[in-house]
């Protein structure tokens, strides 16, 4: 059996908690000889910044360059408000998407037969969702320079932060995007804002050129970003596949995950291309919620979106895509018996730990494993 190489980055907060369940998850595998991990863990963001005074260090880049798979938890929190800009926690999250040429980040918002009740919309506009966003992930203004603040003199500062995008990294997305929906219903919705950035009148045209080159089978649809995000609440499953930029993605996602129940529920992955002598694709696997100071340390976190990032890294980075289904299965099993975390809405249900959570989980796999 293959041994893949795991670099497990927890972070702060509810990172370590939900990272946690991860382990759990893949010591089960390893005992039962079904899939085999070595695991090297390091620090990364607000506990990086702690122990060594920058929010990555090198040495904990190089293992992930080397790794198989990055398993990422989250990072960040209040007690790091104090530190300089550029070791600030986050910043070792977007150092590690830079470096590793993650440009590709897959965000599914699915919601579970069990949580259509959970969402805040009506059960009718979310129950049988399944959609994927697909968001630019090392480009626009995460990364534009000039990045600045200036002191005018006139005790004014001015504020700068550019949106960059090249033809290149709009046609890599697009086919990235495409390429997902040729897989699932052939529907992709391509978001900007043409009526007022040059960005979003470069990203139409371009995303619209690879269609007419390449994807012609593919339905295109174009929607103002804005008006975008107004459709995802109003009428999700009008969409399949949503490629966007950086910032837009950013925050549709987090839209999007309020239509599954909670931010504790979505995973994503973040994908590189690959590398034509290694034959591997670079990867890091995390959820898309954050550290959760409000809620750290209490062991009420959702460990769902991280379980499911692993499965994501079970499908994309170690052809496992059998055993992810079965992980997706064993999640929705134990949603179905009426176990929640307290993010999820819970009247007359049991609510569970994080470790009861991930625990249900491998129980489940187990079952569905005999
Ligand atoms: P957040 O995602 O941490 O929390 C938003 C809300 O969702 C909170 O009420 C939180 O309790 C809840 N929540 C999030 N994940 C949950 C889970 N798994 N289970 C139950 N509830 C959950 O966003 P925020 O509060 O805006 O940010 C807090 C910190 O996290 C900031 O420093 C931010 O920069 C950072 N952040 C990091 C990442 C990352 O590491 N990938 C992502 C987003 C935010
Ligand atoms: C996310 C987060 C990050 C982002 C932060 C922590 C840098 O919000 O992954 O969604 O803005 O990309
Ligand atoms: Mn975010």
């Amino acid at each position: 059996m293959a041994t893949y190489k795991l670099l497990l980055l927890a972070g702060d907060g509810i990172g370590p908690e939900v990272m946690g369940e991860v382990k759990r998850l893949i010591g089960w595998l390893d005992a039962q000889g079904i899939a085999r991990f070595e695991t090297e863990e390091g620090l990364v963001g607000g506990a990086s910044y702690d122990a060594d005074k920058v929010s990555i260090t090198d040495a904990t880049m190089a293992k992930a360059l080397a790794a198989d798979a990055v398993l990422f938890g989250a990072v960040g929190g209040p007690k790091w408000d104090p530190v300089p800009y550029e070791v600030r926690p986050e910043a070792g999250l977007l150092r590690l998407r830079k470096d590793l040429a993650l440009y590709a980040n897959l965000r599914p918002a699915i919601c579970y037969p069990a949580l259509a009740e959970s969402s805040s919309l009506k059960p009718e506009v979310v129950e049988g969702l399944d959609i994927m966003i697909v968001r630019e992930l090392t480009g626009g203004v995460y990364f534009g320079e000039p990045k600045t603040i200036t002191d005018l003199g006139n005790g004014q500062k001015r504020a700068v932060d550019t949106q960059v995008y090249d033809t290149y990294e709009i046609e890599r997305i697009a086919r990235v995007a495409f390429d997902l929906a040729r897989k699932r219903r052939n529907k992709l919705t391509s978001m900007e804002k043409r009526n007022v950035m040059k960005s979003g009148v470069l990203w139409h045209e371009v995303v619209t050129q690879v269609h007419q080159r390449e994807y012609k089978d593919v339905a295109l649809e174009h929607q103002l970003a804005d008006s975008g995000g107004m459709q995802l609440v109003r009428w999700p499953k009008q969409f399949d596949v949503i490629v966007t930029d950086n910032l837009f993605g950013d925050m549709l996602s987090d839209i999007a995950a309020m239509l599954t129940g909670s931010l504790g529920m979505l995973p994503s992955a973040s994908l590189g291309d690959i590398d034509p002598t290694t034959k591997k694709r670079r990867a890091l696997y995390e959820p898309v919620h954050g550290s959760a100071p409000d809620i750290a340390g209490q062991g009420a976190a959702n460990p769902i979106a991280m379980l499911a990032s692993f499965g994501m890294a079970l499908r994309y980075s170690f052809d496992m895509g059998e055993l992810a289904d079965k992980l997706d299965a064993a999640i929705a099993a134990v949603l179905a018996k009426g176990l929640r975390t307290a993010d999820l809405k819970s009247e007359g249900l049991t609510v569970v730990s994080t470790s009861q959570m991930g625990e249900a989980v491998v129980k489940e796999l187990q079952a569905l494993h005999a």
